[in-house]
């Protein structure tokens, strides 16, 4: 009998003709991953930085010279172009010597999520267009739930990150207002009469995302009251009574408060157990930004910091920052599922109110978003695989080597200023040198040292700035960050500072 002989897989098919992704096209299509993934391991190999310092004149060059209407049809040559426009000059994450935002390396169970979900495609805002990814999400929720402490009838959704979680917060805190308070329907009829007197309250340190909501929802930046803090970055209980007194007797009507919990710049938690009373006291919707500090619901050993997130009537979860997850993978969870009408509609053609009275799970339902990518894959194979604890350890590594950090730069370094004890795993500090310096000398200096170490390459680190003046930081979510690598960057701040300090000699030294 005549056997065909294997079907020889081509090393380098030569590409689909449509490029559809379908049955027809697996071969390519493992092809096309495997060459890409190849790419991405060679670069990790490679790159001994976290950046390579480009300047965005360097890259808009070869930018300029690409001409979008000439495809290049095969990928060998597509992929060596954005060797170039990206792959080279990258900032990575994953370096030890990144040190700068709220960018976490990420666990590799997470891509293989991001590998399945986008070839699949699913969109999570029906039922119709997702089937067990509708659960999936659900699922964990439900667990995001559980970890605070709500009881079931909590709720919520996945998002694009804390900004739009912390949009969603105030939005369901203002519509929940003006219902129950004013006996008035935003949703339907706008803003009501005297709109302009609402007030939101955070704390002067929270993040600029609670501004960004308040200008949505057509109440403007000016609306939140900033609540001062106390020497550790926390939300002051008094001053927050006093800002509720003062805004009382101008006639100002306080509806929500965010409550920071692990804060941008320090990682100072406001305290919840003093501030969760003083809301329901005063009628306030009590937000807790959980951006950066959630990871703490799965943390090993310091959970604790978390104390009375349960007491919020909503909370702001970045899994893109302290659970190890690519971007974008965030959640916006509330302890009353029925508060989320204020974010829904029913639109015939796709989630039609008998979908909701038939018990048919839409989660467009509750969703600011119609079109929403499965980002929940990446968490649930993330539990599944690795499991909650192995990711609270790898966030406990990070803020235990930001403890040591801190007391090692307090023993140790004379020119290094800090400005905060670490409640968990950001350090503000500065390069303030026994030298006769202006602020504005000293700010320059602390300015140039973070662009040098940036344009070296060698270091990625951030600047912010407090009451008035430039500060470092270091924001640390990498396991494989060791003290050491710390140390070496303390000595590269101090070089560079150094550096700067020679430069504003020498003209005087010219001249003498
Ligand atoms: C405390 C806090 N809230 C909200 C956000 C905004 O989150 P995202 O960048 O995911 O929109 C951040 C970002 O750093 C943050 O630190």
């Amino acid at each position: 009998m005549l056997t065909s002989p294997p079907r020889a897989v081509p090393s380098s098919p030569t590409s689909s003709p449509t490029f559809l992704f379908s049955e027809h096209a697996t071969e390519h299509y493992q092809h096309a991953i495997g060459q890409a993934v190849e790419r991405v391991c060679q670069q990790l190999s490679r790159a001994p930085d976290p950046c390579s310092g480009t300047s965005p004149a360097e890259l808009q060059s070869i930018m300029a010279e690409l001409d979008l209407n000439t495809p290049l049809h095969d990928l060998t040559a597509v992929l060596d172009e954005l060797q170039c426009t990206y792959l080279n000059d990258a900032v990575y994450f994953h370096h030890p010597h990144y040190m700068a935002h709220l960018n976490c390396p990420i666990v590799y169970p997470a891509l293989v999520a991001e590998v399945i979900s986008s070839a699949i495609n699913t969109s999570v805002d029906t039922w119709d267009q997702s089937a067990g990814a509708t659960l999936i999400e659900q699922a964990l929720i439900d667990w995001s739930c559980e970890k605070i402490g709500w009881q079931p009838g909590a709720d919520g959704i996945f998002t694009s990150g804390g900004t739009q979680s912390n949009l969603m917060a105030l939005l369901l805190a203002r519509d929940h207002f003006c219902e129950t308070r004013l006996d008035h329907c935003v949703k339907t009829q706008g803003l009501p009469p005297g709109f302009e007197r609402l007030r939101i309250f955070a704390s002067e340190v929270s993040h600029f995302s609670v501004k960004k909501a308040a200008a949505l929802l057509g109440l403007g930046h000016d609306a939140v009251m900033p609540v001062a803090c106390d020497s550790a970055y926390r939300m002051c209980p008094q001053a927050l009574r006093q800002a509720l007194r003062d805004c009382q007797q101008q006639g100002l009507v306080p509806m929500a408060l965010v409550a920071t919990q692990g804060t941008t710049d320090f990682g100072s938690f406001d305290p919840l157990p003093e501030i969760a009373p003083i809301c329901r006291e005063w009628g306030m919707w009590l937000h807790a930004d959980a951006a950066y500090g959630g990871g703490l619901l799965v943390s090993p050993n310091y959970r604790d910091r978390l104390a009375a997130i349960e007491l919020a009537d909503s909370v702001s979860i970045d899994f893109h920052k302290s659970f190890f997850q690519p971007v974008s993978c965030s959640a916006f969870v509330l302890r009353e599922r029925q508060w989320l009408k204020y974010a829904s509609y029913h639109a015939d053609y796709l989630n039609p109110l008998a979908d909701a009275q038939a018990g048919i799970p839409n989660l467009v339902d509750k969703s600011l978003q119609t079109t929403r990518r499965f980002d929940a894959l990446k968490l649930w194979l993330t539990l599944r695989w690795m499991g909650a604890d192995a990711i609270g350890e790898l966030f406990d590594q990070a803020i235990t080597l930001t403890a040591q950090a801190h007391l090692w730069i307090e023993q140790d370094c004379e020119q290094i200023e800090l400005l905060h004890k670490p409640q968990l795993s950001t350090l503000v500090f500065r390069f303030a040198p026994n030298a006769e310096l202006s602020a504005q000398q000293l700010d320059d200096c602390n300015r140039h040292i973070r662009r040098s170490l940036f344009d070296s390459g060698r270091f990625a680190l951030a600047g912010t700035q407090v009451g008035g003046q430039a500060f470092l930081k270091f924001t640390f979510l990498n396991a494989h960050t060791q003290l050491s690598h710390v140390q070496q960057a303390i000595d590269a701040v101090e070089q560079a500072g150094e550096h700067y300090l020679q430069t504003l000699r020498q003209p005087a030294e010219a001249c003498a």
